[in-house]
């Protein structure tokens, strides 16, 4: 069934021509369907949602069905033999269960529940033997919870190294990747990087994950970004290690994340410490302790019991529509979405908006991450660009969304720069390093604006973002910073040449 909207001509042309150039679209119909009954709220409130790698949005009946599942039980502590422990027990275990097979990983990994994605990270980092003759190795582009894990490679005194990105499109550089991986010492070795970028949305080469293990690294493949819009089959990419959110694949619940870990690299992990849950056996007197072999020596204290079975509602919600349905929908509208903003010019020819990240959507998810300029070149203020969108329905996300390496690749920030703004002690962060950009006459931006489209996105919230886009057309009253730009040549402009 064809999607039906109430259109102006204008609109309505423009979504004919969409629908020639993406007839896939009409495929995902269901979502559609789906919006109307399960996520009415985005309607009746007019509200454009454009956060889905912020956060996913839940269906209603995800909630009902996990109130009425808890409502109607007797849920008490799992750590025990009880008849309440019992049962919450086995729906704890019927959701991992479920999430194991969700990503065809019955057989080969075990399924560790953690708070979130970073939470997961943080795992693997304390509990990697990093060491001297080691190495952790991490693309550029990287959430700030893998960025981390470099703390305990360097306090354990293993080599930390980043892989390149490269402008404009911000993909792995593959083969200086391929040369950093060659160039490796004995040791453990870890190499990071996630399945879909944050900032750019960029899918970088799953491939990646075996030839690295091929060269004796370990991999820790970051799926938070990808697995709300993609399946990733662990029978197809098997990777030691796998993070995510679950509340950025279905919304709901909140406060559940995942670590996903090959059976084969369960012994390489040594937690640094013991906690309740965690052991077979702990003693005072003997000061010992002998930590439990699977999965649960790595989930401290007691989980989020009552949450947790809500993760096989929501894996159940994405299985009934299917996850495939959902990639060509995201596909289709961003790639629409990412045209339509290339294409938009000031009254002077220039371009109004400069992308960052690749500019088709091959090979890329649906966050798209941009700055506007005004006719001259000056950057808009993106803070204000938000509070703006806010206004008329839209949300969006500005700054540098936790990933400061594809950020400062994307800005041409310098070491040199950053030091600068590092050398402000405790006075920095990304509002005074941009006053600092700015008053160095460098024009460079510390941040961008995304929009990221989703699991209920439809061809209205894209064309309502360009249209919000296109009224700052030939503005100046948000330009910050004197240097001009020129987005078309990505060059910075003097004397007016
Ligand atoms: C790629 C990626 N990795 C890790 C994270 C961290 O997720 P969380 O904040 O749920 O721990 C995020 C969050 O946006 C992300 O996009």
């Amino acid at each position: 069934m064809e999607p039906r909207y109430n259109l102006q001509e204008r609109t309505q042309r423009s979504y004919e021509q969409f629908l020639t150039r993406y007839p896939a679209y009409y495929k995902t119909a269901l979502l559609d369907e789906l919006r109307a009954s399960e996520y009415a709220r985005l309607d009746q409130q007019r509200h454009v949602y454009l956060d889905y790698t912020g956060g996913g949005l839940y269906a209603r009946s995800q909630v009902e069905r996990h109130l009425e599942l808890i409502g109607g039980a007797v849920l008490g502590n799992p750590h025990s033999a009880n008849p309440t422990s019992t049962r919450t027990t086995s729906l704890v275990e019927s959701a991992r269960k479920a999430a194991l097979a969700y990503f065809g990983a019955v057989e080969d990994y075990a399924l560790v529940f953690t708070l979130n994605a970073s939470g997961a990270l943080k795992i693997v980092g304390e509990s990697f033997p990093f060491g001297p003759g080691g190495e952790f190795l991490a693309s550029a582009d990287n959430h700030n919870s893998v960025n981390g894990i470099r703390e305990f490679a360097r306090a354990k005194g293993a080599r930390v190294r980043y892989a390149p990105v490269v402008a404009p499109a911000l993909r792995l550089d593959v083969e200086a990747t391929r040369r950093l991986l060659d160039d490796a010492g004995g040791g453990e070795k870890l190499f990071a990087f996630p399945a879909q970028s944050n900032f750019t949305g960029v899918k970088h080469p799953l491939a990646l994950v075996e030839e690295a293990r091929q060269r004796g690294w370990r991999v820790l493949l970051d799926a938070a970004a990808y697995t709300p819009t993609n399946r990733l089959d662990l029978r197809q990419v098997r990777p030691d290690f796998v993070t995510l959110s679950f509340y950025k694949m279905f919304g709901y619940p909140t406060g559940v994340g995942a670590l996903l870990v090959h059976r084969a690299s369960l012994a390489l992990l040594r937690r640094p410490w013991f906690a309740g849950g965690t052991v077979n056996f702990a003693s005072v007197g003997a000061m010992a302790h002998v930590l439990a072999r699977n999965e649960a020596a790595f989930e401290d204290g007691t989980l989020n019991y009552l949450s947790i079975p809500a993760v096989e509602i929501g894996l159940r919600h994405l299985e009934a529509i299917g996850i495939e349905v959902i990639a060509t929908r995201v596909q289709c509208l961003t790639g629409w979405l990412v045209e339509e903003l290339l294409a938009l010019r000031h009254s002077n020819g220039r371009a109004m908006v400069r992308l960052y990240g690749p500019s088709t959507n091959e090979d890329r998810g649906g966050t798209v991450t941009m700055n506007l300029y005004d006719p001259a070149g000056h950057l808009l203020d993106y803070r204000r660009v938000e509070e703006l969108a806010g206004e008329a329905g839209i949300s969006l996300r500005t700054g540098c969304f936790c990933n400061p390496g594809a950020g400062e690749c994307a800005e041409g920030l310098t070491e040199e720069e950053m030091l600068a703004g590092y050398a402000m002690g405790d006075d920095i962060n990304l509002q005074s390093f941009l006053r600092l950009m700015q008053e160095s006459g460098l024009n460079k931006s510390a941040g961008a604006i995304r929009a990221s489209i989703g699991l209920v996105s439809n061809w209205e919230d894209a064309r309502r973002f360009v249209e919000f886009i296109e009224g700052f057309r030939d503005q100046t009253r948000l330009a910050i910073g004197e240097v001009t730009f020129d987005v078309d040549s990505c060059r910075v402009i003097r004397d007016g040449s």
